[in-house]
């Protein structure tokens, strides 16, 4: 069998490792020479860790042999199953999946995203404006969650009266601390929705809670508990990821003051600073397939019911296919990253969430002239997703 010559694979599944750059140390190792590496059941069930670009592009390609309907991500026994399996979206495997998503898609279309845009910088403007009067404050809370959230309640059909009593709930319901306050702000997020998706039902609008309660999936409509859960899925999928990726950029910045000038100088390298900081921070750190027929990687048999975890970072970061893969490069070109996974599952809001990261930093360039960090950044603690929890900051204005 093959060995890992120095690291320790079993540390990927500690949620405080990587709340650093170690995680790195570990993936190319086994990019190296373990590429298709099995874990031993620990809290957590047997899995294998798949950690080269290609594989990953593979897997994430193939729904027929790597399912999503058990699960995208990675628990501990103890948890269970996921409820969502086979019920929303990412869970879903073809074809109902197909059909599912295409009772959403519209909202997320290059041409749909593109009619928010002006209204993504009025929300971002209005932010900054407020942070720059503070003293200082919390750059991922304050600042980086706000527009991701404004716009999923747009598209959900939230009335903007509400959307500072939803602000609220997440902020809780996201950050790090006592378990049973968290679940308490998402049991209040999925009564929010519950009432909303009542209100929908008597009475349709132009929104995606509308679509959800209206629309057909192999002549039924969805129960209303899969009303729910995509609707929770939504919420988290559409603020989350777009939350981490824009706070760990600024951290990125503030490391590489020259780079954030250049960007000040020149807004046409936006579209690929964008890329390489979706590739750079990659926000979500693994997804999870479970397979369905036995198979072989690179000499390795996986039976059906085994668990491959597709570790997301590590493929942005494949020497085989990056130049200098280590460096932050905003000019990169060209820039095939991982970081929105690929195939059937490609994520469903990777046009808006690119648009609302060129709205975000165009709008931070233009109104904001210094960030200062002004405590420590906290890392979140997770082997989901990567980024920060907290970045202290204090803006002035231009
Ligand atoms: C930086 C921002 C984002 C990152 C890094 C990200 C990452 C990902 C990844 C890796 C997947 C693939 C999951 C898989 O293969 O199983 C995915 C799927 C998905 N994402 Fe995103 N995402 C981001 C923003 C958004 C936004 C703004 C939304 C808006 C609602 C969204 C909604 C979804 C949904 C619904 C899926 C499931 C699609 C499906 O299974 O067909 N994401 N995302």
């Amino acid at each position: 069998m093959t060995t890992v010559p120095t690291l320790e694979p079993a540390r990927l599944i500690d949620p405080s490792f990587h709340a650093s750059d170690a995680p790195h140390e570990v993936w190319r190792e086994l990019r190296t020479h373990s590429p298709v590496h099995w874990h031993e059941p620990t809290r957590y069930p047997g899995f294998w860790s798949l950690t080269r670009y290609e594989d990953i592009r593979a897997v994430s390609r193939d729904a027929r042999v790597f399912s999503s309907a058990r699960g995208i991500v990675l628990r501990p026994t103890a948890q269970g199953a996921d409820v969502g399996g086979g019920r929303t979206l990412a869970l879903t495997d073809p074809p109902r999946h197909k059909a599912l998503r295409n009772l959403v898609a519209d909202w997320f279309t290059t041409r749909s995203v593109r009619t928010l845009e002006e209204s993504m910088r009025q929300a971002v403007r209005a932010v900054l404006a407020r942070a720059v009067e503070t003293e200082g404050c919390d750059f991922v809370a304050d600042i980086a969650a706000r527009l991701p959230l404004y716009v999923i309640c747009r598209l959900m059909g939230v009335p903007d009266s509400e959307q500072e009593l939803l602000f609220g709930l997440t902020k809780k319901a996201f950050a790090a601390g006592e378990p049973e306050i968290r679940s308490a702000a998402h049991q209040q997020i999925l009564q929010y929705f519950t009432e909303l998706m009542y209100q929908r039902m008597d009475e349709p609008a132009d929104d995606l809670v509308s679509a959800l309660v209206t629309g057909e999936v192999d002549g039924e409509l969805l129960t209303e508990e899969e009303v729910l859960l995509n609707c929770d899925n939504l919420l988290v999928g559409g603020t989350e990821n777009v939350r981490l990726a824009v706070s760990s950029a600024m951290r990125t910045f503030l490391d590489r003051p020259g780079d954030w000038e250049r960007l000040r100088a020149d807004r046409g390298l936006l579209p690929t600073a964008v890329e390489e900081v979706l590739r750079w921070t990659s926000s979500a750190t693994h997804v999870m397939r479970t397979v369905t027929e036995p198979v072989v990687l690179h000499g390795r048999r996986m039976e059906a019911g085994d668990r491959v975890v597709l570790w997301i970072p590590s493929a942005n970061r494949d020497e085989q296919i990056f130049d200098d893969p280590y460096r932050f490069d905003i000019t990169r070109r060209p820039n095939r990253h991982l970081a929105l996974g690929t195939g059937e599952h490609f994520c469903l809001g990777g046009m808006l969430a690119r648009v609302e990261m060129r709205v975000f930093f165009s709008e931070l360039l233009d109104s904001v002239g210094s960030i200062e960090q002004t405590g420590p950044a906290v890392p979140v603690e997770s082997i989901v997703v990567s980024g920060l929890e907290r970045l202290p900051v204090r803006l002035t204005a231009r």
